[in-house]
């Protein structure tokens, strides 16, 4: 879950570093650090950068470590850096990476699992000042350490369990950055200027388009002049170099006070390219993606593997499917899908959803179904990442670089992409005349200009939000379609705005959780699908006459009476399977108001990190 950066090259890294920390500070933000070789003239040789790194840590924000490192004066031309996600040791500086044992100075992402074995082994009880696994391998790897750092790292790589991506510096060979990973994802690119490396392609954005991907236990060396990569028998290996089609605006708020602001009002956007990508000649076509129609036609069910906001997406896809093709789904959380012993086989189709393509349980899920002879697909966000390289086909959403650690646009392009891949599954498998299509990308194509309409009545959504400023808990109903939609709804609000919330199926209120409602509990409704409008509406009736508070969210068409609830807000009309798109958004933007005036910290909600690489 951490965030590594490293810089070698003409320019003092300083700044470099911190600006792609604070770029990086999704993935964890509990405390950070930085080590910098500073350049030094050696008796008056041309010889330069010699010497040990310094290192500085602090915890809390990149924003208290670049005081310290600019008080401090820190200066050097090659460096690496590390936001923190505790997962050994709690948040203080010790614990902090950089980690320095004897020559050997690094950082880490992921889990050494085996730690204390190694503590053991190499005696190492007493001699570390950190509590966490990150120290464990840099001792093991100075253990290793004789002048021949290739050999060094591939021995330490033997005897490491887990997941690592790490940026090492050693103090002998000043001015170049080693990195080795196993699951955990690092990318390198160069420019005439400097080599960098970095856990997140997003880091990369505002340095140049031009990327890999560090193959799995493959040693990449960066030096100002050079990248080299090395497999574990030292061989040379060559680069597959890919490139990111990401503006280097979008990684800026662009004039809003919050990335989660932005990235919502970008949504018309970005939904309208997804869709456009994958459409040829009026139908969804992923022929380029070298999806054949005979995976959608010839699987027997469908078994979607995703996590959060993911996840949620599956459950639309759920609804969806079930309904069009009359196919079974499964939505499995992919960090339970292991330990239920899982039934995927060739005729089941397995669809793994993940924005930034690296979260671990989904990762280990969807390689277990390729074990398993399971067609796979991924739908990404993030190019060339740990899922979309596992899976036997990918789909990239096209919504851009996510930086709030709440899921928005990524989310909605997830569901753009399975609308299209539900009506290819139907086209494939014959299911649909030529006019139901028609109809179908009509409203699909519709979407974006519904959404503007949403953003336009931003005011609106605000005062709604007002009304919860206050509140304990937020409860939401719906049944169906609206149930899904009101699950991630919650999961938005709940992160952001620190208020418990739970999205209940109407139906199921009354075998436990009415008893919480009161006058005090604001309860969002959503009612968006004909054919369960009536029962939605007596399950409103039954929460009201316990006191609570009603905001309905409604199709406009109902025209239901405004008496009858504290707010009312008319939702445009879509057709029933596509009304989850403008009240998504809906939802959305009550969850980022609420937060926002509450005055948190919208787009790093405390606890959580943006991309979760261990399980
Ligand atoms: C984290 C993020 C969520 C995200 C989930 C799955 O919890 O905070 O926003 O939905 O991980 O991430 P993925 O990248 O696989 O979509």
């Amino acid at each position: 879950m951490c965030g590594i950066i490293g810089y070698t090259g003409k320019k003092d890294a300083l700044d470099f570093l911190l600006d792609s920390m604070e770029l990086l500070e999704y993935r964890g933000y509990d405390s950070a650090g930085i080590a910098l070789t500073e350049e030094r003239s050696a008796d008056n040789s041309s010889q330069e950068t010699k010497g040990v790194p310094r290192i500085m840590k602090c915890t809390g924000r990149v924003s208290e470590l670049r005081k310290l490192c600019h008080e401090e004066k820190l200066s050097g031309s090659c460096g690496i850096g590390h936001t923190r996600w505790s997962t050994h040791g709690k948040v203080t500086v010790e614990n902090a990476h950089p980690h320095r044992f004897g020559r050997v100075t690094l950082v880490h992402n992921g889990i050494i699992e085996n730690a204390p074995a190694l503590i053991e082994k190499y005696d190492l009880e007493g001699r570390l000042v950190s509590e966490t696994d990150s120290e464990v391998a840099a001792a093991v790897l100075d253990h290793f350490y004789r002048k021949d750092p290739l050999e060094a790292i591939r021995k330490m790589t033997l005897k490491l369990k887990g997941t690592f991506g790490f940026a090492i510096l050693f103090e002998d060979i000043p001015g170049k950055i080693f990195s080795v990973r196993n699951v955990s994802p690092i990318v390198v690119a160069g420019t005439e200027e400097a080599k960098i490396l970095s856990s997140d392609v997003a880091a990369i954005v505002p340095f140049t388009n031009r990327y890999f991907v560090i193959p799995e236990l493959s040693v990449a060396v960066l030096s100002k002049e050079d990248i080299e990569l090395y497999d574990m028998a030292g061989e040379a290996v060559e680069i597959d170099w890919l490139t990111v089609d990401w503006d280097i605006h979008h990684s800026d708020k662009g004039g809003y006070p919050f990335y989660m602001e932005k990235e919502i009002m970008e949504q018309p956007r970005v939904i309208g390219e997804t869709i456009n990508a994958y459409v040829k000649e009026g139908k969804p076509d992923f022929g380029k993606e070298g999806i054949q129609d005979e995976i959608l036609a010839d699987c027997k069910r469908i078994c979607i593997i995703a996590c959060g906001t993911a996840l949620h997406a599956g459950l639309v896809a759920k609804s969806l499917i079930q309904a069009m093709i009359g196919i079974h789904v499964d939505v499995v959380m992919a960090s339970e899908f292991m330990y239920n012993d899982p039934v995927v086989d060739k005729e089941t189709l397995v669809l793994a959803i993940s924005q930034s393509g690296e979260t671990i349980d989904t990762l280990e899920a969807l390689k277990f179904a390729r074990s398993c002879g399971s067609p796979t697909i991924a739908i990404v966000n993030v190019k060339g990442s740990s899922i979309a390289m596992a899976a036997e086909h990918v789909i990239y959403t096209l919504a851009g670089m996510e930086i709030a650690v709440a899921s928005t646009k990524a989310y909605t392009t997830q569901l753009a992409v399975l609308y299209l891949l539900t009506a290819r599954m139907a086209l494939a498998r014959k299911l649909w005349p030529q006019e139901k299509l028609g109809e179908y990308m009509k409203e699909l194509l519709r979407v974006p200009e519904v959404i503007e309409g949403i953003l336009a009545r931003k005011e609106e959504i605000h005062h709604l939000a007002d009304t919860m400023l206050n509140a304990r808990d937020v409860f939401m109903i719906g049944r169906g379609l609206d149930y899904s939609i009101l699950l991630e709804g919650s999961l938005k609000l709940k992160e952001v705005s620190y208020i418990h919330s739970e999205a209940y199926a109407s139906g199921e209120l009354k075998h436990g959780t009415i008893a919480l409602i009161t006058e005090e509990t604001p309860v969002i409704a959503v009612v968006t699908q004909d054919k369960l409008k009536d029962k939605e509406l007596s399950n409103i009736r039954e929460v009201q006459a316990r006191g609570a508070k009603v905001i309905l969210l409604i199709k406009e068409e109902k025209e239901e009476q405004c008496e009858n609830y504290w707010k009312i807000f008319y939702l445009p009309v879509m057709q029933d399977e596509f009304m989850v798109m403008p009240t998504s958004v809906v939802l959305q933007l009550i969850a980022y108001y609420v937060s926002a005036d509450k005055g948190l910290d919208v787009d790093k909600p405390r606890n959580l990190a943006k991309v979760v690489t261990v399980e």
